[in-house]
């Protein structure tokens, strides 16, 4: 009896010692696992075979799992308020946290040939009277010439003021931004007439001495120049500090979703900073457009035949109006050389200013 009590007592008394003991393990375990549920990860890095005694318990990783999952969540949506915690340059997460694509396009859409003949002389016909015609009235155009003297040197940047596309009452609130796309030109009358206007002007020159100089209360000077790519990752990775950039990468970096104006003097890097901004949907983040457009060659990284060059050109200016953009002004300068593709033809001119406003634009 009294021996076959003690496995009876013993099987009861088990219960009570391996409870505690298994209830201890458990403890311990529970323990080890929320130690190494978030950072479990990082410590897989270390190299050599996986060590499978870890892994199977079907009970454990489930938990284990599910700790992950909030951790990566939580940690995605710290991601745009924080910055990364990894990586030193905010702007890579900014960029990241701000899909900006519907979805990508690589090409324009090219217009039909003006002619059956797909000749220059077709297509310059169409383009050149394309440019000098506008489309739409504006009964209050605002320039630079309205302060001080106007020097002949003076470019005609004209704005549209009418009421209805909401350009003068953003300056009236003093709300109004300014974004000026040039290559060392010195002439910075019209920005410096925008700013005592009340608007915050963003001036992007490479030959700027500083990086980031401003110049009078909203007159901003930056040294980057505006592509219609990014740098190269490889040389991006290199020199991390380029001076090159998307101006939809600028929008994304400084937390700009809106510019009033976007003035342009980019001596013939106007066709591909245009294509840019239209294959990736910036155009609706624009209000008004002061382009300066330069014919006597086809431009940075445009080539083809000349009819081709032109048609694609004007292709560009159609895709603006699709986008519901308006010419209302146009000028011709007639100071600059009358060439057009390398040619005194078609009485054109080198050079011309454009004035477009976006008619959607709020
Ligand atoms: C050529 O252009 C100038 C300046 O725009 C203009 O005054 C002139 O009438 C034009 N000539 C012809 C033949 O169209």
């Amino acid at each position: 009896m009294a021996t076959a009590r003690p496995p009876g007592r013993g099987c009861r008394a088990l219960p009570g010692w391996l409870l505690g003991a298994a209830l201890l393990l458990g403890l311990r375990l529970c323990m080890e696992l929320h130690r190494e549920g978030p950072g479990s990860p990082g410590r897989r890095d270390p190299p050599g075979p996986p060590r499978p005694h870890l892994l199977p318990p079907p009970g454990p990783p489930r938990s284990a799992r599910r700790r992950q999952v909030t951790y990566v969540r939580s940690g995605r949506r710290a991601l745009p308020r924080g910055g990364g915690t990894t990586t030193p340059e905010p702007s890579c997460c900014t960029l990241r946290g701000l899909p900006r694509r519907k979805g990508p396009r690589w090409h324009i859409e090219l217009q039909p040939w003006a002619g059956p003949a797909q000749s220059l002389d077709e297509e310059a016909s169409r383009f050149l009277s394309y440019i000098s015609t506008t489309q739409i009235a504006c009964d209050h155009m605002g320039t630079d010439s309205l302060a001080t003297d106007s020097s002949p040197a003076t470019k005609p940047w004209l704005v549209c003021l009418d009421d209805r596309f909401g350009l003068a009452h953003q300056i009236r609130s003093k709300r109004c931004r300014l974004y000026s796309l040039g290559l060392g030109s010195d002439d910075t009358h019209f920005e410096v007439s925008m700013a005592n206007d009340g608007c915050e002007v963003h001036r992007f020159d490479p030959s700027v001495k500083s990086a980031h100089v401003l110049e009078s209360q909203r007159l901003w000077h930056h040294r980057l120049s505006i592509d219609w790519r990014d740098p190269h990752p490889a040389v991006a990775a290199q020199k991390p500090h380029s001076n090159t950039r998307k101006l939809g990468s600028i929008l994304n970096e400084f937390g700009h979703h809106k510019i009033d104006i976007l003035k342009a003097d980019l001596e013939s890097a106007e066709w591909k900073v245009l294509e840019n901004l239209i294959l990736e949907d910036v155009l609706e983040q624009i209000g008004q457009l002061v382009f300066e457009i330069h014919l006597h060659w086809p431009g940075f990284e445009v080539s083809g035949s000349e009819s081709s060059v032109v048609r694609f050109w004007y292709s560009l200016l159609k895709e603006l109006e699709q986008r519901d953009f308006r010419l209302f002004h146009t000028h011709k300068d007639v100071s600059k050389p009358q060439l057009f593709l390398k040619k005194d033809i078609f009485n054109a001119s080198s050079c011309y200013t454009l004035s477009w406003v976006n008619t959607r634009w709020k």
